[in-house]
């Protein structure tokens, strides 16, 4: 399946009975290289945009009515501007979360129909809800002229998340969306949103994603605790060293002293945010310097931390880690995301590739006893207006 401008063009009009072409916006999935947990701890992050995207078609209403089409469910949502209001657990918090947070910051819309479309697998820890706020704020600011830059819409995407996705997730996965850069990673500091891209030269490499297809129904609960087991952590290190403001201005010593005496689940989460952001600064070096091999272990590295130590992996993903872990084709593999589920990611040898996919679905299914899906994602672009005549293939 291709997806361009001409054929979700086509399908917002059908679905809409409009005559008015559609503005037709492309934003990406991610991948995160390592740094996983840190964007909300004021810490770094290497994500890059992917080859997997949500599209949404816009239109302009004559009147205040919010109209809006999911093509994977087939279902339509309804509603007006005066009447945004979130439903738990439905696919239109990501669109409404996102007007919401434009009409609190004063932003004046009109009524809009928007179609959504894509392909990126929903769950599998790829970004999917990120990935359509960000599309649906870059079409609302498209539409409606709101001259917001794009700092601005990944913020405004984030605290859709946190207010109607109910996820008190950092900037990590809006960032990457807006920003990506082709064969690029974003090495991204979370406090100041300074970033600088970094090649990646995967020469003789791909990146694989061996997806678990399992999505715990914890995984949003477990998530903000983690981020308030961070938190508590700074509070204690705070009351004796009161310019510590997040995880990121903490140490090993601090830890040891005013963390660990008290709560042992809590210091451990707070070690693994300080290693992981150590891990990624000198994964930068490595990666600056094309030592992929080094990058690759660290990636091992920062896989034991979020397991035994953040415990956010699951008994699928350590699966899937272990099984390549002695494979000398593959450099390095990691969970990737906020865990419980979802993919690994993997640095792997193109000779080996093949052999590599056939053995793990089999010994997946064998062992997991479910079905194995994985995607070879290449890294591109981040969100844009699709012009005219341009392709993207899934
Ligand atoms: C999810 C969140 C991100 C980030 C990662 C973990 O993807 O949305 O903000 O915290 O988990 O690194």
């Amino acid at each position: 399946m291709k997806f361009n401008k001409a054929s979700i063009s086509a399908s917002y009009c059908e679905v809409f009975g409009s005559s008015e072409e559609p503005l037709v916006v492309r934003s990406p999935g991610r991948v995160n290289i390592i740094g996983e947990h840190t964007d909300y701890n004021d810490g770094f992050v290497l994500p890059a945009a992917i080859d997997k995207a949500m599209y949404v078609a816009i239109g302009k209403r004559d009147d205040d009515r919010i109209l809006v089409y999911a093509t994977q469910y087939a279902e339509f949502f309804e509603t007006s501007l005066d009447q945004v209001k979130k439903i738990d657990q439905h696919w239109s918090v990501y669109v409404l979360g996102v007007v919401d947070q434009l009409l609190k910051g004063g932003s004046v819309l009109g009524g809009f129909n928007l179609l959504i479309d894509g392909d990126i697998p929903i769950g599998a820890g790829l970004s999917s809800s990120a990935a359509l706020e960000c599309a649906t704020v870059f079409a609302l600011n498209s539409q409606f002229a709101k001259g917001l830059t794009r700092a601005e819409m990944a913020h405004i995407a984030m605290l859709a998340e946190h207010e109607f996705a109910g996820v008190k997730c950092g900037v990590m996965d809006m960032f990457a969306s807006l920003f990506g850069r082709h064969d690029h990673v974003i090495n991204l500091d979370c406090r100041s949103l300074l970033y600088e891209y970094i090649p990646l030269n995967m020469d003789g490499l791909k990146m694989v994603l061996l997806n678990t297809d399992i999505k715990h129904s914890h995984s949003s609960s477990e998530y903000n605790t983690r981020r308030q087991q961070c938190e508590q952590g700074v509070a204690w290190v705070q009351a004796h060293v009161p310019q510590v403001a997040a995880l990121r201005d903490v140490t090993h010593e601090m830890l040891c002293s005013y963390v660990l005496p008290k709560d042992n689940t809590i210091y451990r989460r707070c070690k693994y945010v300080i290693e992981e952001n150590n891990r990624l600064l000198t994964a930068c070096v490595d990666l600056k310097k094309g030592n992929i091999a080094e990058l690759g272990r660290k990636m091992y590295a920062s896989h034991r931390g979020l397991s035994n130590d953040y415990e956010v992996s699951c008994t699928e993903l350590d699966y899937l880690v272990n099984q390549v872990r002695t494979n000398k084709g593959v450099l390095g593999a990691r969970m990737m995301g906020g865990g419980f589920g979802g993919c690994t990611l993997n640095i792997v040898r193109e000779e080996v590739l093949e052999n590599l996919l056939d053995s793990i679905t089999s010994a997946y299914e064998r062992d997991m006893g479910k079905p194995l899906s994985y995607y070879v994602v290449s890294i591109e672009n981040g969100a844009e207006l699709i012009p005219d005549r341009k392709l993207f293939k899934i």
